[in-house]
């Protein structure tokens, strides 16, 4: 089963002496946590004292810009804010993020019919999936993959047809065999991507959209790291390219550009008739987020531009030191161009253990806690993720605990790890 840690048996969610015989049928169908081992071990070594350095989650660490936070303590001192919103977000939230496109993508859209508000990226694709595809219908993802990008589509009871991410040539011509050949109903895409920190160009998106408009596949692209972009790069959207609307919609996020991770602010935007899909389903499910989340969230949207050059910034000058000091100790990483992550090929001496093993050995001989490629697809477990949310300073740290483990005489034996000074 992928995304499975390798020792794990099929029932491993079966309710263990409890009364209900019940199976429950979406939570089931899903995997354990390629995490947890490595979370469990991190917390555990805390809770002995041990100062870890966590290079593990995606969870950003940079404080959200003050006239952001003003606006919401402001918003919330207003009880008429205390009722339940909208469903699809306020008028003025939705006109606020139409701007944005239109100042930074040269992209029109009508806030009525082309945008929802969503609880964040994450709650918008997997509504998004379940709204969308009917039992068996088939996806096509690129793999590895943020993880809900698969996961969604095991909970519609979709098909999930991977694809190796390679370089963006090999991904464009997978992309067209495999709409060729096993005509998916959609297409789920995310650049600049996580975990790998591919990025790709306008010519891609063309290609991509013709494909789509030919085969008529729904492009769903995930554009959470729009703005964490470095070294002149811009990332695209994918509703730039002539007609995308016809067969594509955006999921764009608040939370790592604004660095507003906690505030759960996501958009939907693009094809209006699946725009009206997804909203109807959510109108079901949801009352719209807190409404001065959304008053605090135009505030973002509108006046706070310089603030997300200063968070790409620094995650910048963090992958830059990390890059350097990390190579300097023995473990070349190429720099990515975007993301807040750096996708690191395991040391050759450490390769054959897989990825959940090494981030064992970094936790406990290193005291680094990484995310193990194999938590991404079974095709990333050569590599380990390095998330960009500890300071410059502790990633110098990071570095020495590395150097230690890397310089001395340490190898896995099967019995467990042998460290000593060469
Ligand atoms: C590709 C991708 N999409 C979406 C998200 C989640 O975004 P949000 O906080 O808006 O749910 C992440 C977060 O790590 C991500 O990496």
């Amino acid at each position: 089963m992928p995304f499975c840690a390798r020792s794990q048996s099929p029932n491993h969610n079966r309710p263990q002496g409890g009364s209900l015989k019940t199976q429950f049928h979406m939570s089931n169908k899903l995997p354990p946590y390629v995490f947890k081992t490595i979370n469990e071990m991190k917390a555990a070594a805390r809770a002995r004292g041990e100062d870890i350095i966590d290079l593990g989650m995606g969870n950003p660490d940079i404080p959200t810009p003050k006239p952001i936070v003003n606006k919401l303590i402001e918003a919330v001192r207003n009880p008429r804010n205390h009722r339940y919103s909208v469903s699809r977000g306020i008028p003025k939230l939705r006109e606020a993020i139409v701007q944005r496109y239109q100042r930074k993508w040269d992209v029109s859209l009508d806030p009525e019919s082309e945008v929802v508000v969503t609880i964040g990226a994450k709650e918008g694709l997997s509504h998004l999936v379940l709204t969308t595809l009917a039992p068996g219908e088939r996806a096509l993802v690129p793999e590895p993959a943020y993880p809900i990008h698969i996961f969604s589509t095991m909970m519609a009871d979709g098909q999930l047809l991977r694809l190796p991410m390679g370089n963006s040539d090999h991904l464009l011509s997978g992309i067209a065999n495999s709409i060729r050949t096993n005509r998916p109903k959609l297409l789920i895409l995310s650049f600049p991507h996580n975990p790998t920190g591919t990025c790709v160009d306008r010519d891609f998106f063309r290609e991509v959209i013709a494909l789509a408009r030919r085969h008529e596949v729904l492009v769903i692209h995930d554009f959470a790291y729009a703005d964490l972009v470095f070294d002149g790069y811009a990332a695209p959207s994918i509703l730039e390219i002539d007609g995308a609307k016809e067969v594509a919609v955006e999921i764009f996020s608040l939370s790592k550009s604004y660095s507003m991770p906690g505030w759960r602010v996501g958009f939907c935007l693009g094809n209006a008739e699946v725009i009206t899909a997804l909203s109807r389903v959510k109108s079901y499910l949801d009352y719209g987020i807190f409404q001065p989340i959304q008053i605090a969230a135009i505030i973002a949207l509108n006046e706070c531009e310089n603030y997300v050059e200063q968070i790409a910034g620094q995650y910048r000058k963090r992958r830059d030191v990390l890059v350097e000091s990390f190579g300097r100790a023995g473990w070349p990483i190429e720099k990515p161009r975007a993301t807040m992550f750096v996708w690191a090929r395991i040391p050759e001496r450490f390769r054959s253990v897989g990825s959940v093993e090494f981030s064992k050995i970094l936790l406990q001989h290193a005291k680094v806690a990484v995310a193990p490629g194999l938590g991404f697809g079974e095709s990333g477990d050569e590599h380990v993720r390095l998330a960009l949310v500890e300071n410059e300073k502790r990633i110098r740290q990071a570095a020495r605990g590395i150097k230690q483990l890397l310089s001395g005489q340490a190898t896995e034996t099967g019995q467990g790890l042998m460290v000593g000074r060469p």
